[in-house]
């Protein structure tokens, strides 16, 4: 099982929508999919189930111990399965604070999971929940947003990502960044070329540009595929779905 988190601690940078239409690509490829929101704002729940509630969520997984099978739901639309979230996940690092072994919550209850690939969507902070998400996942994509970029945010990030590694075994690899939300300007341009040259060949070819589609497919609760699938927004996650399948990119 391929296990993927989609993070960064800055806000909107697009985690959300990369990770349901990878997601949704990667099943409609035929592959076996599990997202599992580990965001207390919920926005990938939201996007692909609408208003939904559910009785239990992640949070009951992490925190109560349920049986992560219980709190698994198909969607149809998306074509794979979701542990959904809920505002109340907010409250979990609190609960979760003084467990010994409190980095490895998600990864114990996810790590005999039977899927293909294992996606997570990561809050936008470096507190335990995405402490968890990144132990529960051996690689992670970085979605950047060249417009907000910051140099000093990504060392922060890869600072955490060592400290995971050295500190708490984890064997997580930068599988790839991928550029979002991009608008053709001199300044973005700059910017994508800073991307560029800070990562060099981790950076995904596939840029996925600003398109209306994709913010219109979340309300619509839709994968862009099917909201769209001439948009530009559609054309980027299935090319961009195809580096990440294939592993590495050159
Ligand atoms: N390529 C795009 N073109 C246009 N709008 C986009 C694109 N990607 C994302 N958006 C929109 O930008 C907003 C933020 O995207 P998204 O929720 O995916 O980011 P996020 O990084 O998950 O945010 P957060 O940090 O709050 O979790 C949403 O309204 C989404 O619809
Ligand atoms: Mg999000």
């Amino acid at each position: 099982m391929r296990r993927i988190v989609i993070a960064n601690q800055k806000g909107g940078v697009a985690k959300t929508t990369t990770a349901i239409n990878l997601a949704a690509e990667i099943a409609r490829k035929g592959k076996k999919v599990l997202l599992i929101d580990m965001d207390p704002q919920y926005s990938a729940t939201s996007s692909i189930f609408a208003n939904t509630s559910f009785e239990y969520t992640v949070y009951d997984v992490i925190v109560n111990k349920i049986n992560i099978q219980e709190v698994i739901h198909y969607s149809d639309a998306f074509g794979i399965d979701v542990v959904p979230s809920d505002i109340g996940l907010s409250g979990a690092p609190m609960r979760i604070a003084e467990q010994i072994g409190r980095e490895r919550i998600l990864l114990h209850y996810t790590r005999r999971l039977q899927y293909d690939y294992l996606i997570i969507d990561a809050p936008p902070s470096l507190g335990l929940l995405t402490v968890n998400a990144l132990m529960a996942s051996s690689e992670i994509i970085v979605p950047i947003c060249p417009e907000y970029f910051s140099l000093k945010g990504m060392k922060f990030l890869e600072a955490i990502i060592d400290n995971l590694r050295n500190g708490l075994e984890s064997n997580i690899e930068i599988a790839g960044i991928v550029i979002t939300r991009y608008r053709e300007r001199i300044v973005t341009n700059e910017a994508k070329n800073a991307v560029k040259n800070y990562f060099g060949e981790k950076v995904f070819k596939t840029i996925v540009p600003e398109n209306i589609k994709l913010e219109e497919a979340h309300s619509a609760h839709l994968p862009i595929y099917k909201y769209d699938k001439k948009s530009k927004g559609a054309e980027a996650y299935s090319l961009l779905t195809k580096e990440v399948m294939n592993g590495r990119i050159n």
